[in-house]
């Protein structure tokens, strides 16, 4: 690619899919329903959906704003839109940072459900197989630690394949055909879901909110993740904007990927607990819903072994995309800034974030003794892996959506703003521009607060969390 002319988009829905690509990942499949299980089904998300459309969408369509009107990378962007050198373009490179460090985990766990996906393939999750094996599997692959880093390796293969290719033959071809594909496996699987026992209270469990179990930590948890989700306040979309001709609407492209990303959580919730509940088991497994309490459904099932294959595979597309916008935000800002190009950018950023990455791949085996003394911070001594995963999504993510809502609510030219948004969309920018200045910042503020730990009494004294 010439130097001035900037790689675009082919086509909107190409945008649309590679978009909600980074966005749907770990977090709607893995995430979402472990939390929504633990916070007591319903209530959460029926806060979850306020959470979205109140804060997420907004921050995601800012995001969008800067780097669709910027043109550049998610640091440069803010220099473009300010005319020159600015302090805000530190919120890109904030942005740049957390996307590396959080691909350097973010691809350990992608390892995890490499292993379970040949597991399923290989047939170890078919019916009639023993239960009490697949119980140790987690505990045994967490425990291997050179078979974690191959994993790891694997995908971050896969991943820098994909980014080496470019924007519209590499990432938004890959969008084009692991998307749909997902869509299909997951509506399969949701129709599917209908047939079990369980599928009934999995309804009433997601959609029937309890008020009485509402609690400000399932609140705060929330909003949290409709940041995690959105794949917003690591420049992520920054970077997906800048690839956008001058002609889209930001708007109606912004709501119809919340709008995807949502959906997705909720099929994927209907069909973990409809098969959770089919024996009836408790919601509230954790983490480990998916890597140890669904395999040991799997095989009590009829036709598990077929439902294994699909479902990580699912997952295994899920976490690909997601993986692929972190990699080409950081891959984007250096082949902007050095003159090694797109290929050698890639293949050293990913090597730089497997290196990173053998710290979360030894974190449960050699390194598991080591723990960082970050008690002040996150109340208790953290492996590397919770280590990382805490400063992403406890403190840079909030913060980054926070910083961003700030630019577009105060400081972005109200001309260059008004001219994102077609005649028709301009009626919702007060509104916009009401919540970016005022709602988002204080609501992700206190995200932001409560992920912190010396704030901890603050919260107590308001009767917040016990
Ligand atoms: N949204 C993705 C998920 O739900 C993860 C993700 C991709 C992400 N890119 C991101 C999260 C950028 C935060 C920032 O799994």
């Amino acid at each position: 690619m010439k130097r001035g002319s900037r790689a675009h988009w082919g086509t909107r829905l190409g945008f649309i899919l590679a978009a909600s690509g980074s966005a749907i990942g770990l977090g709607n499949i893995w995430k979402f329903p472990y939390i929504t299980g633990i916070h007591g089904g319903g209530i959460f998300v029926f806060i979850y959906l306020f959470c979205i459309a109140v804060i997420g969408l907004p921050v995601l369509l800012s995001e969008f704003i800067v780097g669709r009107a910027g043109q550049k990378n998610a640091v440069e962007s803010f220099e473009q839109l300010e005319g020159g050198k600015t302090a805000w373009s530190t919120v890109g490179w904030m942005g740049v940072f957390t996307a590396f460090l959080l691909l350097s985990f973010y691809a350990v766990v992608a390892g995890w459900i490499l292993h379970y996906t040949g597991q399923a393939i290989t047939g170890a999750f078919s019916s009639g197989h023993d239960a009490e094996a697949i119980k140790n599997m987690l505990g045994a692959l967490l425990g291997d630690g050179h078979y974690q880093t191959m994993l790891n390796g694997g995908f971050l293969i896969l991943t820098m394949g994909i980014v080496m290719m470019g924007i519209k033959g590499g990432i938004e071809k890959a969008s084009d055909i692991l998307m749909p594909m997902l869509f299909g496996i997951l509506l399969l699987l949701f129709l599917y879901s209908f047939t079990l026992e369980g599928n009934g209270k999995a309804l009433e469990f997601l959609f029937s909110p309890k008020f009485d179990q509402l609690t400000p930590q399932g609140v705060l948890e929330a909003m949290g993740h409709a940041f995690f989700t959105l794949s917003v306040g690591a420049g992520v979309m920054i970077t997906y904007g800048s690839y956008l001709g001058k002609k889209e609407r930001m708007m109606k492209s912004a709501v119809q990927i919340a709008l995807l990303d949502t959906l997705i959580a909720l099929l994927a919730g209907v069909v973990i607990f409809s098969i959770v509940f089919s024996f009836d088991l408790q919601a509230n497994g954790g983490p480990t819903l998916i890597f140890s309490t669904l395999p040991t459904l799997f095989v009590q099932m009829q036709g598990g072994g077929i439902l294994s294959i699909a479902f990580f595979v699912l997952l295994t597309f899920a976490a690909l995309t997601s993986a692929i916008s972190m990699l080409e935000t950081v891959v984007s800002y250096f082949v902007d800034h050095t003159n090694l190009g797109r290929k050698p950018v890639t293949l050293l950023i990913g090597f730089f974030a497997f290196l990173v990455g053998l710290l979360s791949d030894y974190s449960y085996n050699k390194l598991s003794d080591f723990k960082i003394p970050v008690q002040f911070l996150f109340g208790e001594e953290l492996v590397f892996f919770d280590l990382f995963d805490k400063i992403v999504s406890n403190l840079m993510l909030p913060l980054g959506g926070l910083l961003v809502s700030i630019y577009v609510g105060w400081k972005l030219d109200r001309k260059m703003l008004q001219n994102e948004f077609s005649a028709e969309e301009r009626k919702y920018l007060p509104l916009l521009i009401l919540t970016l200045k005022y709602v988002c910042p204080i609501l992700v503020g206190i995200v932001f607060l409560y992920g912190l730990d010396f704030t901890r009494p603050i919260f107590t004294m308001l009767g917040l969390v016990k």
